[in-house]
C-alpha cells in the first residue's frame, strides 16, 4: 500500500512529507485508513532527541480512522471500522493484567522501538530501503498505518474521526489524570501548571468533578482566557513581571492546594507544582522533560504526607477512557474540539510551528483523501 507519510529523516531537521511504501497486515495486526493524526508536544520531543526514537521514520501517535484491512486471526474489528488508534500495550504483564496498560511492561520497547517486537518496521521508502514504524505502535502521520489490533478502540459510527485522534494521547492525558487518577474530591482544590492541550482536558475534566477551586497558570493570556471559558475558577499569568505562581496559589487557597499537576513539561514548573501542595496534597508529574533530567524536593515538606505520582496517557484502559471522553463531547460537557486546528498532512512543519509558538493549542492533521 502506497501512503503519503511525514518522515523523521535526522534530529533537529523538520519532517519531510513524501510517499512511502505501506506493509499489509500481518498475524494479529489491522491496517488502518488514517483520516486524522494529532500533533502531541511529545512527537517535537523525538525530533529533539528527548525521547528516542531512531530515525529515518515516522511519528505520530494520535491517530484515528477507518479499518481497511485486517491480518489474520484478527476478530475484533472489521474493514469499515471506525476506530482511534490508542496506546499499544501486551495484554499479558502483570499490570496490563491489572487494568493499567498505560503502564504495560512493555511500553518502552513498544512506544520507541521503532519496529515490531520481531524487529521488522512496517514502512519503507519507495526504493525499498526501511523506515522505522510503530512510533507508540502506530506512526500515524501517515496515510495508513499498521497497528496492533488490540490498540484500536472502535467508535460509533455517526463520531466524526476526524477530531478523536488527540483522545488516545493529549486530551486522553489531561482528562484521564484527573477522572482516573487524581479524582479531586468534593470541595477541593486543583492546580493546573501549563494550560495546553493537556492542561485545558485536565481543566475541563476537573470542572466534571466536585473540585471547587480550579486554577490554571501558564505565561500565555489567551490560553488563561481559555481555561476560564473551559472551567477553570481563577488564572494566575506568570508572564505578569514578578508573579510568584506558588504564593499565589496560596493565597487563592488559603494555605496549599489538594491537587497540583505539571502540564508544562519544565522541570521549574514542576517544582512550583510541588509547592503548591501541602500535607497530604498529591503532585502530579505529567509534562515531559529534556532526556536525563531530574528534581529535587524539600525532604521535610515532602515527608509531611505529601504524595509525589508521575501519571503516564491518563491511566486506565483507552477503550473505556476514550469512549466516555466521546460521550462527554457529544453531551456538550467536553467540548475538547474547542482545542483543535486543522492542518493538511503537507504543513505538518507549520503545524508544529505553531504549537511551538503557541498559537494554535492542538493541531490535528488531515491525511490527504
Ligand atoms: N504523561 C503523559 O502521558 C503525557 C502525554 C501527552 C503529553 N505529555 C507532555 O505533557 C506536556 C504538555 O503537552 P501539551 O501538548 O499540552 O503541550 P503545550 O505546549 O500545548 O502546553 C504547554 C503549556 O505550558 C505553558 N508553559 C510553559 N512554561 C510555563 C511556565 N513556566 N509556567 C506555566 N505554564 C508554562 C505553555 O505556555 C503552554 O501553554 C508536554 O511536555 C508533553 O510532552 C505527557
Ligand atoms: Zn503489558
Ligand atoms: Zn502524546
Amino acid at each position: 500500500m502506497r501512503a503519503a507519510a511525514a518522515v523523521f529523516e535526522k534530529l533537529h531537521t523538520p519532517l519531510t512529507v513524501t510517499e512511502v511504501d505501506v506493509d499489509s497486515p500481518g498475524p494479529g495486526e489491522v491496517l488502518v485508513r488514517v483520516v486524522a493524526a494529532g500533533v502531541c508536544h511529545t512527537d517535537a520531543l523525538a525530533m529533539e532527541g528527548d525521547m528516542p526514537f531512531p530515525s529515518p521514520g515516522v511519528l505520530g501517535h494520535e491517530g484515528a480512522g477507518v479499518v481497511a484491512a485486517v491480518g489474520p486471526g484478527v476478530t475484533s474489528v472489521s474493514a469499515g471500522d471506525k476506530v482511534v488508534i490508542g496506546w499499544p500495550w501486551c495484554g499479558s504483564c502483570r499490570n496490563c493484567l491489572e487494568g493499567q496498560p498505560r503502564y504495560c511492561l512493555s511500553l518502552g520497547p513498544l512506544v520507541i522501538a521503532g519496529s515490531r517486537a520481531d524487529g521488522s518496521t512496517a514502512l519503507r521508502r519507495l526504493d525499498g530501503s526501511p523506515l522505522h514504524s510503530h512510533f507508540f505502535g502506530q506512526s500515524s502521520f501517515a496515510g495508513y498505518s499498521v497497528c496492533a489490533a488490540n490498540a484500536l478502540v472502535p467508535v460509533p459510527a455517526d463520531t466524526d474521526v476526524s477530531i478523536l485522534g488527540p483522545l488516545a494521547c493529549g486530551i486522553g492525558t489531561g482528562a484521564g489524570a484527573v477522572l482516573n487518577a487524581l479524582r479531586p474530591f468534593t470541595g477541593s482544590s486543583i492546580v493546573i501548571y501549563g494550560a495546553g492541550a493537556v492542561g485545558l482536558s485536565a481543566v475541563m475534566a476537573a470542572r466534571l468533578t466536585g473540585a471547587t477551586s480550579i486554577i490554571a497558570v501558564d505565561r500565555l493570556p489567551s490560553r488563561l482566557a481559555l481555561a476560564r471559558s473551559l472551567g477553570a475558577t481563577e488564572t494566575i499569568d506568570v508572564s505578569v513581571a514578578g508573579t510568584d505562581p506558588v504564593a499565589a496559589v496560596h493565597e487563592i487557597c488559603g494555605g496549599p492546594a489538594d491537587f497540583a499537576m505539571d502540564c508544562a513539561g519544565a522541570v521549574a514548573v514542576l517544582q512550583q507544582a510541588a509547592s503548591s501542595v501541602g500535607m497530604r496534597g498529591t503532585v502530579a508529574l505529567i509534562g515531559g522533560a529534556p532526556a536525563g533530567a531530574s528534581f529535587s524536593l524539600d525532604h521535610m515538606s515532602t515527608l509531611w504526607g505529601k504524595r509525589v505520582v508521575g501519571i503516564l496517557g491518563g491511566e486506565g484502559r483507552s477503550a473505556s477512557l476514550i469512549g466516555a471522553l466521546i460521550a462527554l463531547n457529544k453531551q456538550g460537557r467536553f467540548p475538547y474540539d474547542k482545542l483543535i486546528t486543522s492542518f493538511p498532512l503537507d504543513q505538518v512543519n507549520d503545524a508544529l510551528e505553531a504549537s511551538r509558538a503557541g498559537d494554535v493549542i492542538k493541531p490535528v492533521l488531515r491525511m490527504p483523501e
